[in-house]
């Protein structure tokens, strides 16, 4: 079994998120849940960066722009161009946006750490993430308004989703050595078998 407790996964708090002042209430409801956090900084972020981060195929590019299309009709909007250009538009507006202003890449590690993320932070769009998620009680975007405006949806965390992406997703963002080591007091409720230590 793989070492389930030392599971990393990447978290951005988006420039949305910085500017809404909700960097401490994330950070609080993942740090409850008995996460640890190794890594944490703020930054602007570079085109190179984000183009690296949201290296999506053509496969990616068609299925949501076809999507895009059929938002872009429901308004009566003109459709100017092939499926896959308005699926890129939406790695364009992506980099835009993040690169717009300082944004807060950090680290979570522990048991499953990328589907404990996931699931306090909700579906991608804000309209359909459930209530009591991140997405879901603070912010109420989607990708409708968000397409025809040609803008990226505003959903202010990014979480690695799969797990696997965190391995790809973390280097793109953290040297090495910035990722710190170390044992929290609480990972021995949390973990360990033997909790004799524990009595007075
Ligand atoms: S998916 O649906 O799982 O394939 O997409 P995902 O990999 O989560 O998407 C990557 C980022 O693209 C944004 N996104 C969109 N924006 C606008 N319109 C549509 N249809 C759309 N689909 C995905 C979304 O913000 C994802 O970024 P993160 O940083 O993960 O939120």
């Amino acid at each position: 079994m793989a070492n389930v407790k030392r599971e990393r996964t990447l978290v951005i708090l988006k420039p949305d998120a910085v500017q809404r002042g909700l960097i401490g209430e994330v950070i609080n409801r993942i740090e409850k849940t008995g996460l640890k956090l190794v890594a944490l900084k703020m930054i602007m972020a570079t085109e190179d960066q984000l183009w690296a981060h949201y290296n999506k195929d053509d496969a990616w590019f068609l299925k949501k722009g076809e999507m895009t299309i059929k938002e872009r009709e429901a308004v009566g909007m003109s459709v100017d161009k092939e499926a896959i250009e308005y699926g890129k538009d939406i790695v364009r507006a992506l980099v835009k946006f993040m690169t717009c202003g300082p944004i807060v890449p950090m680290i979570f590690e522990g048991n499953q750490a990328a589907g404990i993320v996931k699931k306090l932070v909700g579906s991608t769009e804000p309209l359909s993430s459930d209530a009591g998620t991140l997405r879901g009680d603070y912010t109420i975007d989607s990708y409708g308004l968000a397409n025809v405006d040609e803008r990226a949806v505003r959903n202010l965390i990014h979480c690695s989703d799969p797990a696997e992406d965190a391995d790809r997703e973390i280097p793109i963002w953290f040297k090495p050595e910035e990722i710190l080591s170390y044992r929290l007091i609480a990972e021995q409720i949390l973990y360990d078998v033997n909790l004799d230590s524990i009595k007075e």
